[in-house]
């Protein structure tokens, strides 16, 4: 059992919808700017009482209804989110105890938009290393809360959602190889400059929200994603051509498209969502993924690459035979 395979997919997006124009009532944008600069049409937004572990729940669920797995089948949860519910227990613990699964190891990645990637990569690990056999892979998030409403530069970006997989031991393939970076130096351009221990009250008032240059983001996004696509490629001795289906994060269609340049990659083999749900951060990727495996776009057999960047910044790759 040398690999682990995606046997299940789910996601979920919260029944608030805030569209472009609703937009335009609280910000000074309009529609067409927000369409032609970023892709987006709409976002999602909890209730005021849904949560990060709310979102996941609704997702966990469907992907192990799909996988065909049981609470006591799954024996490891790794949950990416910026968002959690609460400072502790992390979010999976709180997830693991809403799906009846006990005493498997369960616990948060924080890798902001990449944050689905890197727990791909650890529950990876998990499985060719033998500790565990099925593991529940999630991506949830409830950005709205940490968006400054007030700015047009951050607030037309973001939204909610979650989406998860279940992974599970084979012989094989799978996946492939999965490709995580960091670079902290480059906290500033995208971050939430407050948190626990900096004390929210005593660096700013109303700091708890992304500040971004957006600008600066979107080249290194553009070129780190370029340059995660070469390593991914190189790694596997595999062509551009070789690549069935582009997963990428959701951010901005410009730079989805982009990235499909890069790889020579026409439209229609990269999957695109973000005009449905805007940036959802560690949800993207799952999200994506699960609408084009439930349309029946994505085949058992084929290859796909994921790949995110974000806060940190952090980026990384999954390459998948599905
Ligand atoms: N509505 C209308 N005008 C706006 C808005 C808005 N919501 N936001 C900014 N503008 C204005 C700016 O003030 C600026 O005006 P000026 O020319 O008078 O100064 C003008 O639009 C152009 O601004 P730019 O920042 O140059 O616009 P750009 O084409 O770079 O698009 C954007 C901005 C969409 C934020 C882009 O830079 C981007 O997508 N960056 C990546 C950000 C991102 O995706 N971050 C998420 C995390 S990282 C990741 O997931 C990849």
């Amino acid at each position: 059992m040398n690999y682990s395979r995606i046997i299940g997919t789910g996601s979920y997006l919260p029944d608030k919808v805030l569209t472009n124009q609703d937009l335009e009532k609280m910000v000074d944008t309009t529609d067409q700017w927000i369409r032609e600069r970023t892709g987006i049409n709409k976002r999602h937004i909890a209730a005021e009482n849904e949560t990060t572990c709310d979102l996941a729940e609704h997702a966990s669920r469907k992907a192990m209804e799909a996988a065909g797995k049981s609470p006591a089948d799954i024996d490891l949860i790794v949950l990416a989110t910026t968002t959690p519910d609460q400072v502790f227990p992390s979010t999976a613990c709180l997830l693991q105890s809403r799906l009846d699964i006990h005493g498997s190891p369960a616990f948060d990645v924080q890798a902001v938009c990449t944050g689905f990637i890197y727990a791909m990569g650890v529950a990876d690990n998990f499985i060719r290393a033998g500790s565990a056999k099925c593991a529940l892979v999630v991506g949830a998030e409830t950005f709205s809360r940490i968006i400054n409403w007030k700015d047009r530069d951050t607030c037309v970006l973001f939204g909610d959602g979650a989406g998860a997989v279940v992974l599970e031991a084979s012989d094989e393939p799978g996946i492939l190889s999965t490709h995580l970076h960091a670079d902290g130096d480059y906290a500033s351009l995208l971050q939430v400059p407050d948190g626990v221990s900096r004390g929210y009250e005593k660096v700013r008032d109303n700091a708890a929200f992304v500040e971004m240059r957006g600008n600066e983001v979107f080249k290194m996004a553009v070129n780190t994603l370029g340059r995660i696509v070469d390593e991914t490629l190189e790694k596997n001795g595999l062509e551009k051509a070789d690549i069935d289906w582009l997963i990428p994060h959701q951010a901005n269609i410009r730079i989805i498209n982009a990235t499909a340049r890069k790889l020579g990659m026409s439209m229609d083999h990269v999957v695109v969502t973000v005009h449905d749900h805007g940036n959802t951060s560690a949800a993207s990727v799952p999200l994506a993924f699960d609408v084009a495996v439930r349309e029946g776009r994505i085949k058992r057999g084929e290859t796909l690459l994921m790949e995110a960047f974000g806060g940190g910044f952090t980026w990384g790759s999954v390459l998948v035979k599905y």
